[in-house]
């Protein structure tokens, strides 16, 4: 990995020309640059974009999202000038059903990058929600399009937090939302941390098409929030209650239950932790 420490030049933007030059060396991202000032949601446009046969690699940037959404149709907050939103365009050559680790491994990225950018050690709170210092600071939604079972696109869209003060964030009881500069106490660079996010990903991307899952699988243990720890799932017509042990290669989650019994969780939120203050 060739994540880049300091800024090369002070400007906050978003646009290619100030995100770009901190990671000439990776595909992401150069196939088709794509900053607008302001969107519904870049997801959104990244559906529209797709159907155009945007190239692999494409990523769409804005400053202010009007529509941004979360998983579960949840709204995204996306505060104009303070954060970061980006959708980037996955044509991947492996088979669809293996795509699930894409978004764990932009989740991955995410911590990596927030490492490379300030030092702070972040978390993944399963499936992909950025926890700093226990408050969400960043979330991934993933989405696929499908032409057919050989030819397919991944949306993979993230927003952190990175500039955003409190009182521009939606109250969250548990796991409350916050940001980079709330959490650290300073500003951080919005270009630098969006390039070195492509660059983590560049890399991990890498690693799922050439199959090494297990590489992909360690480093999410190495920043995984609540392993060893009792945890609640949320699913939709229940909740599991168990101890996290870790993550299977097809990115579910391996939770032993109260009863000893070992359960394998495909989907759901992680809600609580018996150590969460
Ligand atoms: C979540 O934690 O629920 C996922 C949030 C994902 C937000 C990003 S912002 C860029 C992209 N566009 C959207 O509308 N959503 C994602």
């Amino acid at each position: 990995m060739n994540c880049q420490h300091q800024p090369i030049q002070q400007n906050d933007n978003l646009d290619a020309s100030s995100v770009l030059p901190y990671c000439p060396k990776i595909r992401l991202g150069h196939a088709h640059y794509l900053y607008v000032p302001s969107t519904g949601s870049t997801n959104d446009d990244a559906h529209a974009l797709i159907a155009e046969n945007t190239p692999h690699g494409t990523l769409i940037v804005t400053d202010n999202q009007t529509k941004g959404r979360g998983r579960h149709d949840r709204r995204w907050a996306s505060p104009p000038q303070t954060g970061i939103y980006a959708s980037l365009i996955l044509r991947p050559t492996r088979p669809l059903p293996k795509a699930t680790l894409l978004g764990i491994a932009a989740a991955i990225a995410a911590v990596q990058a927030i490492w490379q950018t300030t030092k702070a050690k972040a978390q993944i709170k399963w499936p992909n929600d950025i926890l700093l210092h226990q408050r969400k600071i960043a979330g991934i939604l993933t989405e696929t399009d499908i032409q057919s079972e050989k030819s397919y696109a991944v949306i993979i869209g993230i927003g952190i937090n990175v500039n955003t003060p409190y009182t521009a964030l939606p109250e969250r009881i548990i796991f409350p939302a916050s940001s980079i500069q709330m959490e650290l106490g300073r500003r951080t660079s919005r270009p630098l941390l969006l390039a070195n996010w492509l660059v983590c990903m560049e890399y991990l991307y890498q690693q799922w098409e050439e199959g090494q899952t297990s590489d992909i699988i360690a480093a999410w243990h190495q920043s995984a929030y609540g392993l060893g720890k009792t945890i609640s799932i949320e699913q939709q017509e229940k909740t599991i209650t168990g101890t996290l042990q870790g993550m299977a290669e097809d990115g579910s989650l391996l939770v032993k239950g109260t009863m000893g019994e070992r359960i394998r969780i495909i989907s759901g939120d992680v809600t609580a932790t018996s150590f969460h203050s």
